[in-house]
């Protein structure tokens, strides 16, 4: 069996060998699982902007690939491209293409670098709700193809507390919760633990504090939240995990490559792999509603 630096290295040299070539998915190997497994689709939030999500989105994909977990990326931020952007990727195709006839979930889910398989939202999801009824079931059908490609689907959503934050936030089945401990953040963050106790069915949200010097600083942003939340919401809101303040992972931003790949030993990486560790074998397991549900939510879908 290869070791997790072997693993590692064979991703940076497969994004190695592809650069300079041109994008080509009709590699995709994806292996569908069986018709009744349930995918898990956690989306990736926060109150304030560029706390990190992206980054820990896309760097969190391959750590739960590391645990042998089949991963896909949504990047949900509607406009901004931020996975392409870390990844380094280009994507010629994205959600909004589906409502062509003639395009597949495998044209527009992409092979990504470093094993990243990924769909590119474009500005089609945040039009969704626009759609004619025959568009959004088209949309729906296609994309209901992903709960069977993947264990793990992580949506990688904007910030604050706008409309569609909000719908993949409360369509999904788990959210983490991304703050720094800056007080402005705190205060962003809180406000979207406000909204989702206020709307969400199942509760089950979670904090990642992001940018710690030590991990005292994080115990101290959980329990502020914590204390907050029980006391004012009456929500339970656990920890997820931290990552350290590391200036490695400004360096991968700049070479568009993420840190995991290429600085595993990092103290970011270390601390992704063990957030994807705890989120696949540690903790409470949760009642999913599954990829279905997501779209079903998300496209204004009654449950049947
Ligand atoms: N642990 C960290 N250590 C050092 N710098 C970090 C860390 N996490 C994030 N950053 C810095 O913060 C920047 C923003 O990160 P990222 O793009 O992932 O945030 P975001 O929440 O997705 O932003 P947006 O809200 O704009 O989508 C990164 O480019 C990087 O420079
Ligand atoms: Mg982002």
């Amino acid at each position: 069996m290869e070791d997790q630096a072997t693993k590692l290295r064979r991703l940076v040299e497969d994004k190695t060998g592809q650069q300079g070539q041109e994008e080509d998915n009709s590699h995709m190997e994806l292996q569908p699982a069986g018709e009744d497994s349930r995918t898990r689709v956690i989306a990736i939030t926060s109150g304030k902007g560029g706390v990190g999500k992206t980054n820990l989105t896309v760097n969190l994909a391959i750590a739960l690939g590391l645990e042998g977990q089949r991963v896909l990326v949504i990047d949900a931020d509607l406009g901004m491209a931020n996975v392409d952007v870390v990844l380094g990727s280009l994507s010629k195709h994205h959600l909004l293409n589906l409502l062509e006839d003639d395009t597949e979930l495998s044209d527009v889910l992409i092979h990504g670098p470093y094993g990243v398989d990924y769909i590119s939202g474009g500005s089609g999801i945040e039009k969704a709700k626009a759609f004619s009824s025959s568009d959004r079931k088209r949309l729906m059908q296609k994309l209901a193809g992903c709960g069977q490609l993947a264990d793990i689907i992580l949506v990688d959503t904007g910030a604050g507390l706008g409309k569609n934050v909000m719908d993949f936030i409360l369509a999904a089945d788990e959210v983490l919760l991304v703050t720094t401990p800056e007080p402005t953040a705190l205060t962003d963050a809180y406000a979207v633990m406000k909204a989702y106790s206020m709307y969400a069915s199942n509760k089950n949200i979670k904090l990642v504090v992001n940018r710690i010097y030590d991990e005292a600083e994080s115990r101290e942003v959980v329990a502020k939240l914590q204390q907050t939340s029980q006391k004012f919401l009456k929500m339970p809101i656990e920890c997820a995990g931290y990552i350290f303040e590391d200036r490695n992972v400004m360096g991968a931003v700049r070479k568009q490559r993420p840190f995991l790949a290429t600085k595993p030993d990092t103290l970011a990486s270390k601390c992704v792999r063990a957030m994807a560790k705890s989120l696949v074998y540690g903790g409470d397991m949760v009642v999913k509603r599954g990829w279905k549900g997501f779209l079903q939510q998300i496209f204004n879908f009654s449950r049947k």
